[in-house]
């Protein structure tokens, strides 16, 4: 019975950068400490975790004789002054991809646009992109809060309008907000920071979805662009989402004969390994948990 991985299953040139960088601190004998949990992965910030990587939430949380990483989704321009002001050593995993949106907002902002970020107003990301624009900002999630956006601030339409978007922000809800953007701003500039990582990822699952009767979406929950990952799937066939291989064993899959894998940015090569050697033991009927010895098959 078929299981097929996406070759794109997994974590993304900017995650392993990250995840890179706190192994080579810790490998040149460092003390660690990352500004917010390097990765939405549960397991990889736990095996961090033991290997003495400490997490801050904000910088003064931070011990001073660490080394403080910032994660790829980057941070306000406001937090650099903070690191600097407290006298503590810094490693920069933001993603040059999010580097290059933070220059793009900060540029532009500083010549009087305005920004119109496209993602979700709550994710580190947009808010680290919020904190390089020098003038007004607005996020939006759907083009119907662009078009209320645009309903209420109607002195927009006379200014210079910058529109980019969060790096993992849906292809599709991108492209209806970009037809909308144009027919209400005039003096408009379109960059599209969608990161191709993620487009690719999002059209090899809805290409493996359509081939099969069951997806698994393995990813954290807090993982925003690992829920992306399930709703596409979701919307054309049967999908679950989990965190660890175990978690398959509650699910009755009778009758699903084509299975279809996909992982988040976040989700480690070992865990989606694990949930493919489990899913093949489910489907042959040795859903025997003890028999699978992942570190054999691995
Ligand atoms: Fe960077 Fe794209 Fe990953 S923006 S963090 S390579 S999803």
């Amino acid at each position: 019975m078929p299981i097929t991985v996406a070759q794109t299953a997994g974590f993304c040139f900017g995650v392993k950068r990250a995840v890179d960088m706190v192994y080579e601190a810790l490998d040149a004998g460092k003390q660690v400490c990352t500004l917010g949990p390097i990765i939405h992965n549960p397991q990889m910030v736990e095996e961090l975790s033991q290997k003495g990587v400490r997490i801050a939430g904000r910088v003064e949380d931070a011990p001073r004789d660490a080394t403080l990483i910032i994660r790829s989704h980057g941070v306000a321009g406001e937090v650099y002054e903070q690191i600097e002001k407290a006298g503590l050593g810094m490693a920069d995993a933001t993603c040059p991809f999010v580097a290059k949106i933070h220059q793009i907002v900060a540029e532009h902002s500083k010549e009087g646009a305005v920004i119109l970020v496209a993602g979700d107003p709550e994710h580190p990301e947009v808010q680290g992109i919020c904190g390089h624009c020098r003038g007004p900002v607005y996020v939006f999630k759907t083009p119907e809060k662009l078009q209320e956006i645009a309903e209420n601030v109607p002195e927009l339409c006379e200014k210079p309008v910058i529109l980019v978007s969060q790096t993992t922000f849906n292809k599709k809800v991108w492209e209806k907000s970009v037809e909308m953007a144009k027919k209400v701003y005039t003096n408009l500039k379109i960059f599209d920071t969608i990161c191709s990582a993620t487009a690719r990822r999002q059209e090899e699952a809805v290409s493996l979805a359509e081939k099969s009767d069951l997806m698994i979406v393995v990813g954290g929950r807090h993982s925003s662009n690992t829920l992306k990952l399930f709703d596409i799937c979701s919307s054309i066939c049967d999908t679950v989402l989990i965190e660890t291989a175990k978690e398959l064993y509650a699910y009755d899959f009778g009758g699903k004969i084509k299975v279809g894998v996909t992982a988040g940015a976040s989700t480690p090569a070992f865990i989606i390994k694990e949930v493919q050697l489990t899913m093949s033991e489910i489907l042959n009927n040795n859903n025997i948990e003890e028999d699978v010895n992942f570190e054999e098959a691995l």
